[in-house]
């Protein structure tokens, strides 16, 4: 009797494991005709990653299996930013987050963290705090509720982004520094890491490779955290590039500063916006060439395909893969990048 009832479980298996390779064979995604990132990067120890993953693409089955087959992390887009997953005191929206995290268990992938404090997105309940004492239990309860919950799962966490003004010239006012003035940064760094004393945490900005004043103010601020204790681990460049690829040399000048520090640099959400898809492949194979050779061990891409992508340029397709899952120069400029790079450390 035991014996017919685990046959038929194991029949029920079977099938299931047939219907399943079934399904993934009748997945047609368009061929690269070359070895995946992912197996580049591995080999030298490269995490290669998509940030902007909003859980939901991950029902279309072409993007669920270009992402886990190409990249080795993720990061959700806007789901993890305040008032999307705490949009109210103590409810919390977990299920878009777990759906990425269990999907990168599921591929052997990681999950970095973003949005802890982002430049929007705060909910109403936060917003309204008027007093800084209830904004610094605020902070740390919501914290708290999802370094916990991920811990272990989730490896690095962008603390706080976007601290300064978009063209630099000082902090960006928010709802942060209106209570808690420029030190709400040193203190999201120090509840962080009570909350999470394994995890990395980063600063992360925009544009400081093509804006000299303000990568001297991140330098500054930065330098001045580490001055004052402040548990940071490193830099987290956005690199959403706009028609103009930075002057080579300033990635690895960056570099080289951090590292001074004690720090170390990511890549976080490249793209390249422009129509020029010439210049687009140039820019992604010089970034991702000095990016390596500088000692950047982890770069994202601020997602891969074309289908979902964040632009503010009208008609720029900024990412790797076309609408339809085509590798594009931009890809293949990647992936000569990887293959190419020699570790000399
Ligand atoms: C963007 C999202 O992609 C958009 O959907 C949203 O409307 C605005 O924010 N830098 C960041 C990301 O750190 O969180 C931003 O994401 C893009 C710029």
């Amino acid at each position: 009797m035991a014996f017919s009832t685990n046959f038929k479980v194991l029949g029920t298996m079977t099938t299931t494991l047939l219907l399943l390779t079934a399904v993934k064979a009748s997945i047609a995604i368009p061929s690269t005709g070359t070895t995946s990132l992912r197996e580049e990067a591995h080999k030298k120890n490269i995490t290669i990653g998509s940030g902007a993953i909003n859980p939901t693409y991950l029902e279309d089955p072409v993007f669920a299996a270009v992402l886990a087959e190409q990249f080795n992390s993720l990061h959700p887009e806007n789901e993890m930013k305040w008032s999307f997953i705490n949009p109210s005191p103590g409810h919390y929206n977990w299920d878009p987050i777990d759906r990425l995290v269990d999907f990168a268990n599921e591929h052997d992938m990681l999950v970095k963290g973003h949005g802890l404090i982002s430049s929007c997105c705060n909910p109403d309940f936060v917003v309204n705090i008027t007093n800084p004492e209830a904004l610094r239990a605020a902070m740390t309860t919501h914290f708290e509720a999802i370094m916990h919950r991920y811990e272990g799962r989730i490896d690095r966490w962008d603390v706080v982004t976007e601290a300064l003004k978009t063209m630099g010239g000082g902090l960006n006012a928010n709802d942060f520094s209106r209570q808690l003035g420029s030190g709400y940064i040193n203190e999201a760094f120090r509840i962080a890491r009570a909350a999470s004393p394994r995890a990395k945490l980063y600063i992360n900005e925009n544009q400081v490779e093509v804006l000299p004043g303000k990568r001297q103010e991140l330098q500054d601020l930065v330098s001045g955290l580490v001055a004052d204790g402040v548990p940071i681990d490193g830099v987290a460049l956005q690199m959403h590039i706009t028609e103009v690829a930075p002057v080579p040399g300033v990635i690895t000048d960056m570099v080289r500063f951090y590292k001074a520090l004690g720090l170390q640099v990511e890549i976080a959400e490249m793209d390249v916006h422009t129509l020029n898809k010439t210049l687009e492949t140039q820019i992604y194979g010089a970034v991702i060439k000095e990016a390596l050779e500088a000692g950047i061990t982890d770069i994202s891409f601020w997602g891969f395909t074309d289908k979902h992508a964040y632009t503010w340029v009208p008609g720029a397709k900024p990412l790797m893969f076309d609408e339809n899952y085509k590798p594009k120069g931009a890809f293949y400029a990647t992936h000569s990048a990887l293959e190419d790079f020699v570790d000399e450390c």
